[in-house]
């Protein structure tokens, strides 16, 4: 954990390959999605947690600066090993108590996800052990789920609420990932998802559910500012697309951004959904060709998500190619859950992405730190290595950055400097 003792100036010497992602803070797009900025024997200035300078080692050592103020700066020798911009995983949910071990059995003997909810296990059955857990219970784990992201190189987190399903518990839910955030060096960005399915108390009656969660929960979540964005999840089993569009419409009346969980098991049409300027779209795998020609030219970034791919079994996966040539903006993020994807790895969803979705490691790393903070609507500060951004950065030892999506399920990341402060994971 970081030390107090620490100086406010940094230095990251003999970096071997320092990955800037450098370049306008847009999402990249097509063949952009490869320019990750490389430079090597590179070192990394920081002062007051932000990016002084980052470049080749031998220029910025004749920094001027830096020449006379040396004794001053905390020196990191890297010793050749891999830097890149801290992980954004921009899709978790992490507000569970339990994992789901008997969907689980099921999958392994056959069912699918769909029908295993709709005999009662899926979303639905994680919302008791939420309900019956303290705020305190659920901030604990959502605390050892960052504290396992930051152990694999990740510096921000989209966090989402959507096991509680009532009121009480959803803004519960949105505390304890407040209340896990304020113990966390990173960044966290909180998200409501109380339209996650229709909770079943309601007996089927979603319409009622969606008045509900439009009327009172997001004007509430938002007066509390308990979250930034509100989320739906728009597919069979959970809302229809007048639902979701209602739900957005509602976040955004009350001034919260929007985002939406789509095409992950049926094709939605974007169109309409896109009239609530969503940050992203979340899943993908199953977008219709007029939709994908649309994205292209739209801001919204598609979020894939290849672990929940992985968990459920799935032989497919989704279209990055075609998603990527056509000029769609697309990040990578975990979708941390206890049904689909129990995984805090963001360097697992790289190899993924790369064996599984045929992105090249370049790609997979600019979707999982530029173009995952556009889907956050943070690159002014976060997702590239320049003078003036926020100093996190993931150390990985390796010796080429290719390495860190090709090692899976391998923790390579050897250490953490988030905010200008070294971590101290004891990894090196
Ligand atoms: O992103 N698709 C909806 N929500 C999650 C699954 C949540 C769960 O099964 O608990 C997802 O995959
Ligand atoms: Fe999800």
């Amino acid at each position: 954990m970081p030390n107090s003792t620490q100086s406010p100036y940094l230095l990251l010497a003999n970096i071997g390959q320092l990955l800037t992602l450098r370049g306008a803070n847009v999402p990249r797009r097509g063949r952009d999605l490869q320019e990750i900025g490389l430079i090597k024997d590179a070192a990394v200035l920081c002062g007051g947690g932000k990016i002084l300078a980052a470049g080749p080692q031998r220029e910025l050592l004749r920094d001027p600066w830096l020449r006379t103020n040396r004794k001053k700066v905390q020196e990191l020798d890297c010793r050749g090993q891999v830097v890149i911009p801290g992980l954004i995983d921009c899709h978790t949910h992490p507000v569970f108590a339990e994992p789901r071990l008997v969907d689980f059995e099921r999958r392994i003997g056959g069912a699918g996800y769909e029908e295993i909810a709709a005999a009662g296990g899926g979303i639905r059955s994680s919302v008791a052990a939420v309900r019956k857990s303290s705020r305190g219970e659920l901030s604990k784990k959502v605390l050892a789920a960052l504290n396992a992201m930051l152990e694999q190189g990740t510096s921000v987190v989209e966090a989402k609420s959507g096991y509680g399903l009532s009121v009480e518990d959803e803004i519960k839910s949105l505390q304890a990932i407040r209340d896990a955030a304020r113990q966390w060096p990173g960044e966290v960005v909180p998200t409501l998802l109380a339209a996650h399915v229709v909770p079943q108390e309601y007996g089927g009656k979603a319409d009622e559910y969606v008045k509900k969660v439009c009327e009172e929960m997001i004007p509430l979540v938002a007066k509390k500012k308990l979250a930034q964005y509100v989320d739906v999840f728009c597919d069979r089993g959970a809302f229809t697309q007048e639902q979701s569009e209602k739900v957005l419409a509602a976040g955004r009346k009350h001034g919260l951004g929007t985002r939406a969980h789509v095409c992950q098991f049926t094709a939605a049409k974007l169109k309409p959904l896109l009239e609530h300027q969503p940050a992203s779209f979340d899943h993908m795998d199953c977008v219709q060709p007029e939709d994908v020609s649309l994205l292209a030219r739209g801001e919204t970034v598609a979020v894939l998500l290849p672990g929940a791919n992985y968990f459920l079994g799935h032989k497919d996966f989704p279209d990055a190619r075609r998603l990527i040539d056509a000029g769609v903006p697309l990040a990578l993020a975990t979708d941390y859950n206890p049904g689909t994807s129990p995984t805090p790895s963001m360097p697992f969803v790289m190899s993924l992405a790369c064996t599984h979705m045929k992105m090249t490691p370049a790609e997979a790393i600019a979707a999982s730190t530029i173009n995952a903070a556009c889907a956050l609507r943070m690159q002014d500060r976060k997702g590239s290595l320049e003078a003036g951004k926020d100093a996190d950065m993931a150390i990985f030892d390796v010796k080429d950055y290719r390495e860190i999506a090709y090692w899976f399920a391998w923790d390579r990341c050897a250490e953490m400097v988030v905010a200008g402060k070294l971590m101290g994971l004891g990894k090196r």
